[in-house]
């Protein structure tokens, strides 16, 4: 081979690299190049099974025909639990009757400590109409990442705490995945923004 034809032959190999990977950024940008498994929109929440904190069983499909709001928290949490907690049952009173066409439900990812009576007890501190749930550790962890929640247990000296993604989601009346669900506005905003998926 002469070194002539060996430069041409590099100088194709490039540009035809060259042409590939513009072809594979457009396709990229398209949006059709997507790990093949991955769905096209993001799919948040999912199917569930758990114990609320009456002992009753509660399923994805006993939330149909109303919002709702779902926080993933333990009551053990010093501090983002309970205020985000707080501030949602301000924004049900805030909604007054309509309140009642709402759902916030709390879904521990303790479910060592946090059982039916321990998640009753707890919720006494706030609205009574949030649901609390519990159950299986499994059912739990695989709920939590169907919503993309991280956690994870962290020993203390004595016991121990858990570090946990605390994003509030809004899901409309058929349960699909709306949008995070903001507390960084007033009470008044956030109720309002609510009454638009009853
Ligand atoms: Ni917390």
């Amino acid at each position: 081979m002469t070194i002539r034809s060996a430069r041409i032959i590099l100088a194709s190999a490039a540009a035809l690299a060259g042409l590939v990977l513009c072809f594979s950024l457009v396709l990229l940008a398209s949006g059709r190049l997507s790990a093949p498994s991955a769905p096209q929109t993001a799919a948040i929440g999912g199917p569930f099974r758990l114990t609320d904190q009456n002992g009753g069983t509660v399923t994805e499909q006993n939330l149909k025909g109303a919002p709702f709001l779902v926080f993933f928290g333990f009551t053990h949490c010093p501090e983002v639990c309970p205020t985000t907690l707080f501030e949602l049952s301000e924004i049900l009173r805030k909604l007054g009757p309509d309140g009642k066409r709402v759902r916030v439900v709390f879904i521990t990812i303790d479910p060592e400590r946090d059982t039916p009576a321990a998640l009753k007890d707890y919720l006494s501190s706030f609205d009574p109409r949030m649901l609390a749930l519990t159950g299986d550790p499994a059912e739990i962890a695989a709920l939590a990442k169907a919503y993309r929640v991280y956690y994870k247990k962290v020993p203390l000296e004595q016991d121990y705490t858990m570090d946990h993604t605390a994003i509030v989601y809004l899901m409309d009346k058929e349960g699909r995945f709306v949008s995070p669900f903001s507390l960084k506005r007033t009470t008044e905003a956030a109720a309002a923004d609510l009454r638009r998926y009853l």
